[in-house]
């Protein structure tokens, strides 16, 4: 076997894959598979041509992500779990972005060529409300497994007052203080996001100690007197002037003593690796303007310009997921 040629081939072909998993998305197809069906019966429910979405249903069968008995469809436990609304653990809200995203993608070397994002992701945030509620919850859904290591990470750390910078639905706030009875979090986002903050911290029965403000992190102050600050998954979004700006807002956010923590995808120093980082770094081309991987040398450096000290890594992964941490002296 020619290992190499395999290797390349799978690149090659490596963007067939995730189609016919978009495809069951869309057409809501693991939801109606509650019970199993026949493809006949899906196909008259969905208004297709039997043929043709049998031959979706048979490479998702390939695939894993459905199973066919006695020429009835069901849900796999993959399906099952990810692909139904109702599944505590459905991502669809992340497909459904991931879909979405595989247009800007597919121009990359335009992205490349014009050096700026082909599709500006941002622009679509503040204009469809739709792809914002998929965005937040999507990043949710798919944060929301690192969420209780995130809370472990912290378990030295004295925190009863947290800032969460570009929070989000509030993933990582929603873990620290699951996992801290003492502990309270503010949530800073744009104001159409706040509203969706605030049903994820009431799901989580935390709306009394998971809290959401509007704030826009560019040009807004982050508060006063926090014992730690969070900049989880925006800094890549921003240009070193604006990191710097948000890092300079953080220290006068803390009390002394208070930590600032800053999590992300982080390139090692050469910025090659690791691959799926470096994939990032291309996402932040291709579909935010501005944007880019950092290193953690080029991002320590930054943070101990704004004044920080006793800086530290608390986590890190092979993907490049880290959480860093400073002081405030
Ligand atoms: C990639 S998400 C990260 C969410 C969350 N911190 C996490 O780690 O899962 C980036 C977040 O930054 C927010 N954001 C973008 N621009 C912002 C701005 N100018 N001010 C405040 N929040 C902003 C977005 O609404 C979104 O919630």
């Amino acid at each position: 076997m020619d290992v190499s040629f395999m290797a390349f081939s799978r690149l090659a072909f490596g963007h067939w894959e995730g189609q016919p998993l978009y495809a069951l998305a869309d057409l809501g197809i693991p939801q109606r598979l509650a019970q199993a069906r026949s493809c006949a019966d899906l196909a008259a429910e969905l208004g297709c041509p039997a043929e043709a979405l049998e031959r979706l249903l048979d490479c998702a069968v390939a695939q894993k992500l459905l199973v066919c008995e006695a020429g009835r469809y069901g849900n796999s436990e993959l399906s099952a779990r990810f692909l139904t609304e109702d599944s505590s653990e459905s991502l669809l809200s992340w497909i459904r972005i991931m879909d979405r995203w595989k247009r800007p993608w597919a121009q990359l070397a335009e992205a490349v060529r014009q050096g700026a994002a082909v599709d500006n992701q941002a622009k679509w945030l503040g204009e469809d409300p739709q792809f914002m509620r998929d965005f937040i919850l999507g990043m949710h859904q798919f944060a929301a497994r690192s969420g209780p290591q995130f809370a472990e990470a912290l378990k030295d750390l004295p925190v009863r007052r947290l800032i969460d910078v570009g929070g989000g639905a509030g993933t990582y706030s929603i873990a620290l203080c699951a996992a801290r009875p003492e502990a309270r979090a503010e949530i800073l986002d744009l104001a159409p996001v706040v509203d969706i903050t605030r049903e994820t911290a009431r799901a989580a029965g935390l709306a009394e100690r998971v809290t959401a403000r509007v704030a826009d992190y560019r040009h807004d102050e982050f508060g006063a007197d926090a014992d730690a600050l969070l900049f989880s998954n925006v800094l890549h979004q921003e240009s070193a002037g604006v990191c710097r700006s948000m890092l300079a807002r953080a220290l006068r956010a803390l009390r002394a003593g208070g930590t600032l923590l800053v999590q992300g995808y982080f390139l090692s120093e050469d910025r090659r690796a690791p691959q799926f980082t470096t994939l990032h770094n291309l996402s932040a081309l291709a579909l935010w303007d501005g944007g880019r991987s950092w290193t953690v040398g080029d991002m320590q450096a930054l943070i101990a310009a704004a004044g920080f000290e006793r800086q530290a890594v608390l986590r890190q992964e092979s993907s490049g997921f880290c959480l860093l941490s400073a002081a405030k002296l």
